[in-house]
């Protein structure tokens, strides 16, 4: 180990002193962290005042946690680190539908619902159907795949964060799919929202001349046997903030037209209560796997 610690020497300093038994992937990880942590530290010739507030910045996002929040991963969501490593982890397989963020919403089971049920149990927004099916990558019907769906309501908050306003499974619905791989349900229309900021990563937000807005969306996990599960959202078409969003998880195949329907026959058919109300359809394309 090198006795005489410089600005050149210090990664590999480090680097030497992990163990012959360190777990080889382990190993992998730290040695490439501490490469680009000293490196990054070099380029920018961080300062002692500057490492002082990184380090307060930290301990106060660590403290922001608790068990409905969840500040580093809000951290690693707005640094783009969350999105990189869902891309990385389901890179892109041929036609199969792409996956985006869970968020930090998923945090009540879903009711199981019948097909066509309403997830909106307050009543307010622009009513909707979405409309779709489950299929294989060869475009066999996946029959029996369960759908479970979050969303905001059309003020942009989930039901967790409006105890006291929203029954709790407000916009949410487990589904399961019928033999032809197709299933539906109403809701209304979700709106854009802003992530939490009123931690540390707000005022990170601010600081760096961001807003926090993320777009309309419709989350998804969709599971089916042989099938790799998949979690995605379907972002609503010409929402504000769609090419801006916050944590940088909109991919464009994921960007789906809510149609604005006026026809009283297909409202009566579909148990709208009201025209117009829109309708969006999309095809989920499962990747083979486990
Ligand atoms: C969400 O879509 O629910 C979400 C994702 C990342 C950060 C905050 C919220
Ligand atoms: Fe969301």
């Amino acid at each position: 180990m090198a006795t005489d610690f410089t600005e050149e020497t210090a990664a590999d300093a480090v680097i030497e002193s992990f163990g012959p038994d360190t777990n080889p992937r382990l190993r992998e990880v730290l040695v490439s962290l501490v490469k680009h942590l000293h490196a990054f530290a070099r380029d920018v010739e961080l300062t002692i005042p500057e490492w002082e507030q990184a380090i307060d910045f930290l301990t106060r996002t660590g403290q922001k946690c608790d068990a409905d929040r969840q500040e580093f991963i809000l951290l690693s969501d707005v640094l783009g680190l969350s999105m990189l490593v869902e891309t990385i982890s389901n890179r892109k397989f041929g036609v199969a539908t792409e996956s985006t963020v869970l968020g930090p919403f998923h945090v009540v089971e879903s009711p199981v619902l019948e097909l066509g049920a309403n997830i909106d149990q307050v009543g307010t927004g622009t009513p909707c159907v979405v409309t779709g099916r489950v299929v294989s990558v060869d475009g066999s019907p996946l029959p029996g795949a369960t759908i479970d769906i979050w969303q905001a309501n059309d003020q942009g908050f989930y039901d967790v964060q409006q105890p006291e306003v929203q029954p709790r499974t407000n916009g949410r619905g487990l589904f399961t799919a019928d033999e032809k791989g197709e299933f539906w349900f109403r809701t209304i229309v979700p709106s854009y929202y802003p992530i939490p900021t009123d931690g540390p990563v707000g005022e990170m937000l601010i600081a760096t001349g961001r807003h926090a807005f993320r777009p309309a969306h419709i989350h998804f996990i969709v599971e089916a046997a042989g099938h790799r599960p998949l979690t995605t959202h379907i972002f609503v078409a010409g929402s504000e903030y769609i090419e801006s969003d916050t944590v940088f998880a909109v991919k464009k195949s994921l960007v789906v037209d809510f149609e604005e329907v006026t026809d009283e026959a297909q409202a009566a058919q579909w148990n709208v209560g009201k025209t117009p109300f829109r309708h969006a359809d999309f095809e989920i394309i499962m990747q083979p796997g486990s």
